[in-house]
Protein backbone atom coordinates (compact mmCIF):
# COMPACT_ATOMS: atom_id res chain seq x y z
CA UNK A 1 0.00 0.00 0.00
CA UNK A 2 1.30 3.32 -0.96
CA UNK A 3 0.39 6.21 1.33
CA UNK A 4 0.80 10.05 0.51
CA UNK A 5 1.47 11.60 4.03
CA UNK A 6 1.00 15.51 5.14
CA UNK A 7 2.50 16.93 8.07
CA UNK A 8 1.98 20.38 8.83
CA UNK A 9 1.23 20.92 12.50
CA UNK A 10 3.62 23.02 13.59
CA UNK A 11 6.35 24.84 11.73
CA UNK A 12 7.54 21.90 9.87
CA UNK A 13 6.05 21.51 6.22
CA UNK A 14 6.45 17.79 5.33
CA UNK A 15 5.45 15.34 2.80
CA UNK A 16 6.58 11.62 2.31
CA UNK A 17 5.72 8.73 -0.13
CA UNK A 18 5.51 5.74 2.23
CA UNK A 19 5.05 1.54 1.30
CA UNK A 20 3.28 -0.64 3.80
CA UNK A 21 3.43 1.86 7.14
CA UNK A 22 7.63 0.84 7.10
CA UNK A 23 9.02 1.76 3.85
CA UNK A 24 10.17 5.37 2.93
CA UNK A 25 10.71 6.28 -0.73
CA UNK A 26 10.80 9.76 0.24
CA UNK A 27 10.24 12.59 3.15
CA UNK A 28 10.88 16.31 2.29
CA UNK A 29 10.69 18.63 5.47
CA UNK A 30 11.03 22.29 4.85
CA UNK A 31 11.21 23.75 8.16
CA UNK A 32 10.23 27.33 9.23
CA UNK A 33 12.43 27.67 12.51
CA UNK A 34 14.83 29.72 10.98
CA UNK A 35 12.18 32.27 10.42
CA UNK A 36 10.93 32.12 13.71
CA UNK A 37 14.49 32.78 15.40
CA UNK A 38 13.50 36.33 15.61
CA UNK A 39 10.17 35.91 17.18
CA UNK A 40 11.45 33.74 19.93
CA UNK A 41 8.99 31.38 18.84
CA UNK A 42 6.72 30.13 16.40
CA UNK A 43 3.95 32.81 15.28
CA UNK A 44 1.09 31.03 14.11
CA UNK A 45 -0.45 32.96 11.14
CA UNK A 46 3.09 33.14 10.02
CA UNK A 47 3.10 29.49 10.27
CA UNK A 48 -0.32 28.77 8.17
CA UNK A 49 1.01 31.27 5.72
CA UNK A 50 4.05 29.55 4.99
CA UNK A 51 2.26 26.36 4.70
CA UNK A 52 0.10 27.45 2.43
CA UNK A 53 3.25 28.81 -0.01
CA UNK A 54 5.39 25.68 0.65
CA UNK A 55 3.00 22.65 0.44
CA UNK A 56 3.21 22.24 -3.26
CA UNK A 57 6.72 22.81 -3.67
CA UNK A 58 7.12 19.88 -1.24
CA UNK A 59 4.24 17.73 -2.41
CA UNK A 60 6.05 18.09 -5.69
CA UNK A 61 9.54 17.36 -4.56
CA UNK A 62 8.57 14.26 -2.49
CA UNK A 63 6.47 12.71 -5.46
CA UNK A 64 9.30 13.55 -7.63
CA UNK A 65 12.08 12.02 -4.99
CA UNK A 66 10.10 8.78 -4.70
CA UNK A 67 9.90 7.63 -8.20
CA UNK A 68 6.31 7.27 -8.14
CA UNK A 69 3.45 9.41 -9.96
CA UNK A 70 0.17 10.24 -8.47
CA UNK A 71 -1.27 7.77 -9.77
CA UNK A 72 0.43 4.92 -8.18
CA UNK A 73 -0.95 6.29 -4.52
CA UNK A 74 -3.65 4.14 -2.77
CA UNK A 75 -4.43 6.60 0.09
CA UNK A 76 -3.37 9.81 1.31
CA UNK A 77 -2.98 10.68 5.18
CA UNK A 78 -2.92 14.03 6.87
CA UNK A 79 -2.11 15.34 10.37
CA UNK A 80 -5.68 16.34 11.53
CA UNK A 81 -4.18 17.41 15.67
CA UNK A 82 -3.11 18.43 17.64
CA UNK A 83 -1.36 21.31 16.30
CA UNK A 84 -2.27 24.84 15.50
CA UNK A 85 -5.73 25.26 13.54
CA UNK A 86 -4.64 27.09 10.50
CA UNK A 87 -1.49 24.72 10.00
CA UNK A 88 -2.93 21.92 10.24
CA UNK A 89 -6.21 23.17 8.13
CA UNK A 90 -3.81 23.70 5.14
CA UNK A 91 -2.17 20.30 5.31
CA UNK A 92 -5.71 19.04 5.33
CA UNK A 93 -6.89 20.70 2.99
CA UNK A 94 -4.13 19.84 0.54
CA UNK A 95 -4.64 15.85 1.41
CA UNK A 96 -8.40 16.72 0.61
CA UNK A 97 -8.08 17.73 -2.81
CA UNK A 98 -5.53 15.25 -3.60
CA UNK A 99 -7.67 12.29 -1.80
CA UNK A 100 -10.93 13.42 -4.15
CA UNK A 101 -8.95 14.09 -7.06
CA UNK A 102 -7.68 10.78 -7.03
CA UNK A 103 -10.52 8.78 -5.75
CA UNK A 104 -8.27 6.89 -2.85
CA UNK A 105 -9.53 6.97 1.19
CA UNK A 106 -8.20 10.20 3.09
CA UNK A 107 -7.43 9.37 6.67
CA UNK A 108 -6.58 11.62 9.34
CA UNK A 109 -3.44 10.95 11.84
CA UNK A 110 -3.07 11.78 15.43
CA UNK A 111 0.44 13.92 15.64
CA UNK A 112 1.22 11.83 19.03
CA UNK A 113 0.31 8.20 17.56
CA UNK A 114 2.65 9.50 14.20
CA UNK A 115 5.72 10.13 16.69
CA UNK A 116 5.24 6.55 17.86
CA UNK A 117 5.37 5.49 14.72
CA UNK A 118 8.36 6.82 13.89
CA UNK A 119 10.53 4.07 15.35
CA UNK A 120 8.34 1.41 12.82
CA UNK A 121 10.36 3.26 10.23
CA UNK A 122 14.13 2.28 11.01
CA UNK A 123 13.75 -0.62 13.66
CA UNK A 124 12.06 -3.52 11.63
CA UNK A 125 12.09 -5.72 14.16
CA UNK A 126 9.63 -3.23 16.50
CA UNK A 127 6.21 -4.49 17.16
CA UNK A 128 3.55 -3.87 20.06
CA UNK A 129 3.40 -4.52 22.71
CA UNK A 130 6.58 -1.72 23.93
CA UNK A 131 6.45 0.77 26.75
CA UNK A 132 6.83 4.32 24.31
CA UNK A 133 8.50 7.34 26.21
CA UNK A 134 6.90 10.34 23.80
CA UNK A 135 8.66 13.31 24.81
CA UNK A 136 7.54 16.38 22.51
CA UNK A 137 7.90 20.00 22.08
CA UNK A 138 3.55 20.23 23.90
CA UNK A 139 3.38 16.33 25.05
CA UNK A 140 5.23 14.46 27.66
CA UNK A 141 3.68 10.41 28.03
CA UNK A 142 4.89 7.43 29.23
CA UNK A 143 2.38 4.67 27.08
CA UNK A 144 1.52 1.16 26.88
CA UNK A 145 1.75 0.03 23.25
CA UNK A 146 -0.91 -2.77 23.37
CA UNK A 147 -1.11 -2.80 19.29
CA UNK A 148 -0.82 -0.13 17.05
CA UNK A 149 -3.72 2.07 17.18
CA UNK A 150 -4.49 0.52 20.96
CA UNK A 151 -2.45 2.69 23.46
CA UNK A 152 -2.91 3.11 27.40
CA UNK A 153 -1.67 6.37 28.89
CA UNK A 154 0.60 4.85 32.16
CA UNK A 155 1.92 8.68 33.27
CA UNK A 156 2.08 12.37 31.69
CA UNK A 157 3.01 15.75 32.42
CA UNK A 158 0.96 17.49 34.81
CA UNK A 159 2.30 20.84 33.47
CA UNK A 160 5.01 21.90 31.10
CA UNK A 161 6.07 19.25 28.57
CA UNK A 162 10.37 18.42 28.55
CA UNK A 163 10.49 20.27 25.02
CA UNK A 164 8.75 23.23 26.55
CA UNK A 165 10.66 23.18 30.15
CA UNK A 166 14.10 22.64 27.52
CA UNK A 167 12.91 25.67 25.19
CA UNK A 168 12.25 27.68 28.21
CA UNK A 169 15.46 27.02 30.12
CA UNK A 170 17.33 27.83 26.80
CA UNK A 171 15.72 31.05 26.11
CA UNK A 172 16.17 32.11 29.40
CA UNK A 173 19.98 31.25 28.93
CA UNK A 174 19.94 33.32 25.91
CA UNK A 175 19.94 30.43 22.89
CA UNK A 176 17.69 31.18 20.02
CA UNK A 177 14.60 29.65 19.26
CA UNK A 178 14.38 26.43 19.22
CA UNK A 179 16.36 26.44 22.11
CA UNK A 180 16.57 22.52 23.04
CA UNK A 181 18.97 21.94 20.61
CA UNK A 182 20.94 24.56 21.30
CA UNK A 183 21.29 23.53 25.03
CA UNK A 184 22.10 19.99 23.96
CA UNK A 185 25.11 21.05 22.51
CA UNK A 186 26.41 22.92 25.39
CA UNK A 187 25.48 20.80 28.11
CA UNK A 188 28.37 18.22 26.46
CA UNK A 189 31.01 21.12 27.78
CA UNK A 190 29.29 21.42 31.08
CA UNK A 191 29.55 19.40 34.55
CA UNK A 192 26.02 17.93 35.34
CA UNK A 193 26.86 17.46 38.79
CA UNK A 194 27.74 21.77 38.82
CA UNK A 195 23.94 22.44 40.43
CA UNK A 196 21.78 20.51 42.15
CA UNK A 197 17.99 20.84 41.28
CA UNK A 198 14.63 19.52 42.21
CA UNK A 199 12.95 16.39 41.05
CA UNK A 200 9.54 16.15 41.54
CA UNK A 201 7.86 12.74 42.37
CA UNK A 202 3.73 12.22 42.72
CA UNK A 203 2.71 9.99 45.45
CA UNK A 204 -0.96 9.21 43.57
CA UNK A 205 1.18 8.31 40.20
CA UNK A 206 4.41 7.63 40.30
CA UNK A 207 4.94 8.15 36.79
CA UNK A 208 3.67 11.28 36.19
CA UNK A 209 5.91 14.53 35.66
CA UNK A 210 5.96 17.55 36.48
CA UNK A 211 9.06 20.47 34.86
CA UNK A 212 8.08 23.30 36.07
CA UNK A 213 9.61 23.91 39.55
CA UNK A 214 12.88 22.67 37.55
CA UNK A 215 12.13 25.30 35.47
CA UNK A 216 11.39 27.91 37.75
CA UNK A 217 14.47 26.31 39.97
CA UNK A 218 16.79 27.02 36.90
CA UNK A 219 15.24 30.53 36.00
CA UNK A 220 15.75 31.69 39.82
CA UNK A 221 19.63 30.40 39.84
CA UNK A 222 19.54 32.66 36.38
CA UNK A 223 18.37 35.62 37.89
CA UNK A 224 20.29 35.35 41.46
CA UNK A 225 23.62 35.22 39.00
CA UNK A 226 22.48 38.42 37.12
CA UNK A 227 21.43 40.54 40.04
CA UNK A 228 24.44 39.77 41.60
CA UNK A 229 26.71 40.84 38.32
CA UNK A 230 27.98 37.38 38.32
CA UNK A 231 28.88 35.44 35.34
CA UNK A 232 27.01 32.22 34.63
CA UNK A 233 28.93 28.73 33.76
CA UNK A 234 26.67 28.29 30.72
CA UNK A 235 27.79 24.86 29.82
CA UNK A 236 27.37 23.81 33.55
CA UNK A 237 23.94 24.91 34.02
CA UNK A 238 22.89 23.35 31.05
CA UNK A 239 24.47 20.27 31.64
CA UNK A 240 22.78 20.05 35.30
CA UNK A 241 19.37 20.94 33.48
CA UNK A 242 19.67 18.31 31.10
CA UNK A 243 20.51 15.71 33.21
CA UNK A 244 18.26 16.37 35.85
CA UNK A 245 15.31 15.92 33.06
CA UNK A 246 16.66 12.78 31.91
CA UNK A 247 17.39 11.42 34.90
CA UNK A 248 13.32 12.14 36.03
CA UNK A 249 12.14 10.28 32.42
CA UNK A 250 14.55 7.57 32.58
CA UNK A 251 13.75 6.67 36.35
CA UNK A 252 9.80 6.55 36.00
CA UNK A 253 10.28 5.16 32.86
CA UNK A 254 12.35 2.14 33.96
CA UNK A 255 9.89 1.55 37.17
CA UNK A 256 6.68 1.26 34.09
CA UNK A 257 8.29 -1.40 32.18
CA UNK A 258 9.08 -3.09 35.80
CA UNK A 259 5.94 -2.64 36.90
CA UNK A 260 4.42 -4.24 33.36
CA UNK A 261 7.18 -6.96 32.80
CA UNK A 262 8.14 -5.02 29.26
CA UNK A 263 11.23 -5.24 28.21
CA UNK A 264 11.35 -3.02 24.81
CA UNK A 265 11.17 0.74 25.29
CA UNK A 266 10.34 2.98 22.35
CA UNK A 267 11.51 6.89 22.46
CA UNK A 268 9.84 9.31 20.42
CA UNK A 269 9.08 12.99 19.73
CA UNK A 270 11.83 15.81 19.21
CA UNK A 271 13.25 15.47 23.04
CA UNK A 272 14.27 12.23 22.07
CA UNK A 273 16.82 13.88 19.75
CA UNK A 274 18.71 14.65 23.08
CA UNK A 275 21.67 13.43 23.75
CA UNK A 276 22.05 13.17 27.34
CA UNK A 277 18.50 11.06 27.33
CA UNK A 278 19.76 8.96 24.71
CA UNK A 279 22.33 8.25 27.16
CA UNK A 280 20.77 7.66 30.45
CA UNK A 281 18.13 5.54 28.86
CA UNK A 282 21.00 2.94 27.09
CA UNK A 283 22.58 2.61 30.44
CA UNK A 284 19.80 2.53 31.91
CA UNK A 285 18.21 -0.33 29.98
CA UNK A 286 21.57 -2.06 29.45
CA UNK A 287 21.71 -2.84 33.08
CA UNK A 288 18.02 -4.29 33.30
CA UNK A 289 18.37 -6.03 29.99
CA UNK A 290 15.70 -4.08 28.13
CA UNK A 291 15.88 -2.76 24.46
CA UNK A 292 15.55 0.47 23.54
CA UNK A 293 14.50 2.11 20.34
CA UNK A 294 15.02 5.23 19.23
CA UNK A 295 14.06 6.97 15.84
CA UNK A 296 17.63 8.22 14.00
CA UNK A 297 18.20 12.14 14.55
CA UNK A 298 15.67 13.62 11.68
CA UNK A 299 12.82 11.16 12.47
CA UNK A 300 12.67 12.83 15.74
CA UNK A 301 11.45 16.16 15.20
CA UNK A 302 7.71 16.43 12.98
CA UNK A 303 8.33 15.15 9.66
CA UNK A 304 5.16 13.04 6.95
CA UNK A 305 6.93 9.85 7.04
CA UNK A 306 5.86 9.27 10.46
CA UNK A 307 2.46 10.05 9.78
CA UNK A 308 2.40 7.19 6.88
CA UNK A 309 3.43 4.90 8.93
CA UNK A 310 0.99 5.53 11.55
CA UNK A 311 -1.75 5.84 8.97
CA UNK A 312 -0.91 2.29 7.54
CA UNK A 313 -2.21 0.66 10.53
CA UNK A 314 -5.23 2.13 10.77
CA UNK A 315 -5.58 1.68 7.14
CA UNK A 316 -5.19 -2.02 6.94
CA UNK A 317 -7.80 -2.12 9.52
CA UNK A 318 -10.33 -0.43 7.08
CA UNK A 319 -10.79 3.40 9.04
CA UNK A 320 -10.83 6.05 7.09
CA UNK A 321 -12.25 9.93 6.68
CA UNK A 322 -14.51 11.39 4.59
CA UNK A 323 -14.06 15.04 3.49
CA UNK A 324 -15.78 16.44 7.06
CA UNK A 325 -12.37 15.96 8.27
CA UNK A 326 -11.44 19.15 10.21
CA UNK A 327 -8.64 20.18 12.37
CA UNK A 328 -8.61 18.92 16.11
CA UNK A 329 -6.04 21.16 17.82
CA UNK A 330 -6.60 19.50 21.18
CA UNK A 331 -6.90 15.67 20.26
CA UNK A 332 -5.22 13.47 22.68
CA UNK A 333 -3.69 10.35 22.41
CA UNK A 334 -4.48 7.21 24.37
CA UNK A 335 -6.82 6.62 27.23
CA UNK A 336 -7.74 7.09 29.86
CA UNK A 337 -8.57 10.50 29.37
CA UNK A 338 -8.30 12.90 32.15
CA UNK A 339 -8.90 16.47 32.29
CA UNK A 340 -5.07 17.68 33.43
O1 LIG B 1 8.23 16.59 18.34
P1 LIG B 1 8.61 17.97 18.01
O2 LIG B 1 9.34 18.22 16.73
O3 LIG B 1 7.37 18.90 17.96
C1 LIG B 1 6.24 18.70 18.72
O4 LIG B 1 5.39 17.87 18.29
O5 LIG B 1 6.15 19.35 19.78
O6 LIG B 1 9.45 18.48 19.24
C2 LIG B 1 10.02 19.74 19.28
C3 LIG B 1 10.68 19.88 20.63
C4 LIG B 1 11.14 21.30 20.91
O7 LIG B 1 10.76 21.65 22.22
C5 LIG B 1 12.67 21.19 20.78
O8 LIG B 1 13.38 22.12 21.55
C6 LIG B 1 12.89 19.79 21.29
O9 LIG B 1 11.83 19.03 20.71
N1 LIG B 1 14.19 19.24 20.88
C7 LIG B 1 15.19 18.99 21.75
C8 LIG B 1 16.29 18.51 20.97
N2 LIG B 1 15.90 18.50 19.65
C9 LIG B 1 14.60 18.94 19.62
N3 LIG B 1 15.25 19.11 23.07
C10 LIG B 1 16.41 18.75 23.67
N4 LIG B 1 17.50 18.32 23.00
C11 LIG B 1 17.49 18.17 21.66
N5 LIG B 1 18.57 17.72 21.02
ZN1 LIG C 1 5.75 16.67 16.94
Amino acid sequence: MLVLALETSCDETSCSLIKDGRVVLSNIISSQAKLFEKYGGVVPEIASRKHVELIVPVISEALEKSGKKLADIDAVAVTKGPGLVGALLTGISAGKGISLSLDVPLIGVNHLEGHIASNYLTHSELKPPFICLLVSGGHTHILKVLDYTDIQIMGRTRDDAAGEAFDKVARAIGFPYPGGPKLDTAATKGNPDAYKLPITRFKDNPYDFSFSGLKTAVLNILNNCRQKGESINVADISASFQMTVAKTLVRNTMEAMESESIVNLAVAGGVAANSGLREEIAKACNKREFTSFFPPIDLCTDNAAMIGSAAYYRLIKGEKDDLSLDAQPSLRIGYPQKTV
